[in-house]
């Protein structure tokens, strides 16, 4: 079946409104994307008819809102290729992920003197969980270089993946850039040398079919909001055996096993990183974003998204004194830019009124921004939605752009 974006358009109901009296073109995906109908409907349906306390209940609501729940946990884990439902925790977002893996599996296998190893272009929640580590661990943060082009410069990768790096940390897609990092082969190559990988897929997930299992990493992590599911909600995905050796992270109810003032011991995973009530209709409503995007088919997307790409890269290559950022040979569909003299701020100001919507600044990417020499960018991103009608008004507003400030 052909891709029929007008289809798709019908599923979201935020993008058939105006925005400052014009059509919304929400080119802002890479900050988060708008939900589709069957994940309102899951919402609406877990809070009108089935919401009750999870794992606590023998009566019906309970039992309702416990199944949907687990059944959420299989949706991931087939969206992911995981081996085990086990192997699913759901956690706040990509960044709790993080801070969780680092302050229980990091605590637990990382001494003063080891390196951890990330690259130039993390966003903040890939960097700062890791300094924190290493500042109350004596260990060294590591960092891969990225060339001009924003891709990884592999010699300087395969040169710090010493003999003192514990874990590998990185990103799979760049949110500032689109770079699409060559993780089989990297994750490979860090575990034939008995280095554990952590892949942050928060932009890959909405973009592409994900195979953790193929990728053979430890851990991947994502969240729920970029791939056109809720806010609040997200996923570690950690292999079974090394999730079953990992400490707990927040103690409380439903991670435990039995309490008593004297011991306490703890459930298997993924209960044992689920302390307290979790977020059952953020779970339940990211479930059927994963059933939805599935149902699209990510390679499908993938494939409609790069077209978008490559019409956006030429139609913003036309216009006078833009400098892309990142111009990778494998991308997503991002397109970050900055226009001589102008600030993005106001790039974004302008195309607001148009209706266009995109990002303006850092992208939590400081680090990245100073090795390009810039402070902040302006960024569209697409998504499954989008069209090649709305780059051209993107077109068109940074047509005027350059206008109002010759
Ligand atoms: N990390 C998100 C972005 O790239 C918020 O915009």
């Amino acid at each position: 079946m052909s891709y029929d974006v007008d289809r798709l358009r019908a599923d979201f109901p935020a993008l058939d409104q105006e925005v400052n009296g014009k059509a919304l073109a929400y080119l802002d995906n890479a900050a988060s994307t708008q939900k589709p109908q069957a994940v309102l409907d899951a919402l609406s349906q877990i809070y009108e008819r089935d919401y009750s306390n999870i794992h606590r209940g023998v009566h019906q609501l309970s039992v309702r809102a416990t199944t949907a729940y687990e059944e959420a946990r299989s949706a991931v884990k087939r969206f992911l290729g995981a081996a085990d439902e086990r192997e699913i925790v759901f956690v706040r977002g990509a960044t709790e992920a993080i801070n969780l893996v680092a302050q229980t599996w990091g605590r637990a296998n990382i001494e003063a003197g080891d390196e951890i190893l990330i690259t130039a272009m993390e966003h903040h929640s890939n960097i700062v969980p890791w300094q924190l580590l290493c500042a109350s661990l004596g260990a060294t943060l590591q960092v891969v270089d990225v060339d001009e082009r924003g891709q990884l410069d592999m010699d300087d990768l395969y040169a710090k993946l010493g003999p003192a790096t514990k874990l590998l940390s990185m990103v799979h897609v760049s949110n500032a850039l689109g770079t699409i990092n060559p993780v089989t082969e990297i994750v490979k190559s860090a575990r034939e040398r008995g280095i554990a990988t952590l892949l942050d897929g928060a932009q890959a997930t909405p973009h592409g079919p994900v195979d953790v299992q193929a990728l053979g990493c430890d851990f991947y992590v994502f969240s729920g909001h970029k791939v056109y599911g809720p806010t609040g909600i997200g996923v570690l995905y950690g292999r079974l055996p090394i999730l079953e050796a990992m400490p707990p992270w927040q103690g409380g109810g439903d991670m435990i096993e039995t309490v008593s003032f004297e011991e306490t011991t703890y459930a298997a995973p993924p209960a044992r990183f689920e302390a307290g009530t979790p977020h059952i209709a953020g779970a339940i409503g990211l479930g059927a974003a994963c059933d939805y995007l599935s149902a699209i088919g990510l390679d499908a997307i993938a494939a409609h998204e790069h077209e978008l790409l490559v019409y956006g890269t030429e139609v913003l290559e036309a216009i006078e004194g833009l400098r892309l950022i990142g111009t990778a040979e494998q991308k997503a569909g991002v397109l970050s830019f900055v226009m001589e003299g102008i600030h993005p701020h106001d790039i974004g100001t302008i195309l607001d009124f148009a209706g266009v919507a995109v990002r303006t600044g850092h992208h939590c990417a400081q680090p990245l921004m100073k090795r390009f020499g810039v402070s902040a960018t302006t960024r569209a991103s697409f998504g499954l939605y989008n069209t090649r009608d709305e780059i051209d008004r993107l077109g068109d507003g940074l047509r005027k752009v350059v206008e109002m400030f010759r």
